[in-house]
């Protein structure tokens, strides 16, 4: 089980009720939505008076506090238009002071507290992490602002205030699918800075499907010789046509990819790599079809959704070939989860294989959901040699869950908590709430999508912890992701267009507590917070006008 943060969760639940619930709350309340903060703080108090930034305030690092005061500085130079520097010596009225005290359990894992006095703002925090969100929060305190003139005159105000502040979930995250339409490497990158904007933490990459394989393997060269490109896509708007223009070749070497897990880590993100078995298998069927049950031939396919054609179970080189796949996966992503797919996995093919049919026999498997779970146990296996867990979709529960892994929850919130009361970790990404492909709103000024229909507002109103869940049981909720699956997303700008403001929404469910969470506050503050996204030139979708800012 993932350690969850050590705070007192009581306390700041405490603390919100009173602040909610006191006579002066509302005017409390709107002065705090006008900062914009997304997701909202914990715990915040106004105090008297107010602060100046400006070009001569430096960031004094107290402690081992200098790599978090670092990653901060670049953040407020980029911001700010002008050099913030680092310094280690006595704090000056207009200074940031960040201080790291490693043995102070009071923070938690990813806990920080924020002070800004009339003289200095001072962010403290137990770890590294806390102290790079009470970066994040005070990045958003001093953005948007007017474009900086030039002359030390160009103060940022600030009013006086304390913040106390800490995730509600270790697992805050988004899914990307450059196996369907790739995304290069500075995507990417602007993609990790926005999330980290969000305070979220976990980045899965959908590498490989039916229409694309788009990591490097030393190993199997052909995965992405032949599997990194097909003949044509889906044609816009007639997606049972194809568009006659070849795609690809497109894949991550292993080293950007190592660069980008460095780039990610830098921002407190883990990348979680997810490589797909035993479906959605065609791209690598394509380069190895004597992996199949069949032996083949096929193509990387041009057409979107489910194909019968899957990895052999009861091919022994198969399964060592996806073994092989995996230690180089594990060589490129330090992440303590591996992502193994797992779903839309048709069995036809396995029913009629006599290599399946004789590897059930000998295992004592009664049907093929079994030698699923079969398989997956054999994942499992070779995940922990190298100290690694196992999470799939939620169709890994079918045959019997092996018995570490995790699990991802698609189709609704059943089962993740089937899992979860099996004492499992769970990660709830529901299509009801999590799965950001879906359209945002009605109307012919929408793009095309897959299909479904997930306003702003249900996205916000999402609460991933089952009410029927037994309190002991809550821990294995390790927390949300949303979904940006990519068949009708084509670029960049299409997946900001889907992701932004819904992600925002979903940032606050994972990190801000259950009071706090209040949808027209979230709508108020999302005005200036769409400035800052404005800023950063993401291609997000203005939830009020009915039409998106230009696509
Ligand atoms: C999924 O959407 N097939 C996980
Ligand atoms: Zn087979």
């Amino acid at each position: 089980m993932f350690v969850r943060c050590g705070r007192p969760v009581s306390w700041n639940v405490a603390m919100l009720t009173i602040l909610i619930t006191a006579p002066a709350a509302h005017a409390a309340d709107s002065r705090a939505e006008s900062l914009g903060l997304i997701p909202q703080p914990a715990q915040l108090e106004f105090r008297d008076g107010d602060w100046a930034f400006d070009r001569t305030s430096r960031i004094v690092a107290r402690g081992v506090a200098e790599t978090a005061a670092n990653t901060l500085a670049e953040a407020l130079s980029a911001l700010l238009g002008w050099p913030v520097r680092v310094v280690n010596e006595a704090a000056q009225a207009g200074d940031i002071e960040m201080r790291l005290t490693p043995a102070d359990a009071r923070f938690g894992a990813e806990g920080y507290h924020l002070a800004i006095t009339t003289r200095t703002a001072v962010i403290h925090a137990g770890t590294d992490a806390g102290l790079f969100y009470g970066g994040v929060t005070l990045r958003q305190l001093l953005s948007p602002q007017p474009p900086a003139s030039g002359g030390a005159a160009d103060a940022i105000r600030l009013p006086c205030l304390e913040i106390e502040d800490a995730p509600r979930f270790p697992w805050r995250g988004l899914l990307l699918d450059p196996a369907r339409h790739f995304l290069p490497l500075p995507d990417l990158k602007k993609f990790v800075d926005v999330m980290a904007l969000h305070k979220l933490n976990m980045l899965q990459l959908h590498l490989t499907d039916d229409q694309g394989w788009r990591l490097e393997i030393e190993q199997y060269p052909r995965l992405t010789e032949i599997g990194s490109q097909r003949k044509e896509s889906p044609q816009p708007r007639n997606r049972d046509r194809g568009d006659g223009t070849p795609y690809g070749p497109f894949f991550y070497t292993q080293a950007e990819m190592r660069e980008l897990v460095a780039y990610a880590q830098a921002r407190h993100i883990t990348l979680l790599p997810e490589i797909e078995m035993p479906g959605h298998f065609r791209a690598a069927l394509a380069a190895y079809p004597v992996f199949s049950c069949t032996g083949g031939p096929f193509e990387v396919s041009t057409r979107w959704g489910v194909y019968p054609d899957i990895l052999c179970a009861g091919n022994d080189d198969a399964v060592s070939f996806v073994c092989d796949v995996l230690a180089e996966v594990v060589s490129v992503f330090p992440s303590r989860f591996i992502h193994i797919g797992g779903d839309e996995a048709p069995r036809d093919r396995w029913k009629a294989c006599t290599r399946c049919q004789a590897r059930m026999k000998a295992e004592g498997l009664t049907n093929e959901a079994e030698l699923q779970t079969w398989f997956n146990h054999r994942m499992e296996v070779a995940l922990a040699r190298h100290g690694r867990r196992l999470i799939g979709w939620d169709e890994i529960l079918e045959g019997g869950l092996t018995p570490g892994a995790a699990v991802m929850s698609w189709r609704g919130m059943a089962g993740g908590l089937a899992a979860a009361r099996a004492g499992h970790d769970v990660v709830m990404a529901p299509t009801s709430h999590c799965y950001f492909d879906y359209a945002q709103a009605r109307g012919p000024d929408e793009p095309e999508c897959i299909g479904g229909f997930i306003p702003l507002e249900t996205v916000y109103g999402f609460e991933p912890v089952p009410a029927e869940l037994a309190i002991d049981r809550q821990p294995h909720i390790l927390g949300v992701q949303g979904n940006l699956w990519s068949e009708y997303l084509w670029n960049l700008r299409d997946v900001e267009y889907f992701a932004f403001p819904r992600a925002s929404a979903l940032a606050e469910v994972a990190w801000s507590p259950v009071p706090a969470r209040d949808f027209a506050s979230f709508q108020r503050r999302l005005e200036r917070h769409l400035q800052r996204l404005g800023r950063l030139g993401v291609n997000y979708r203005h939830p009020t006008v009915g039409q998106g800012v230009s696509r």
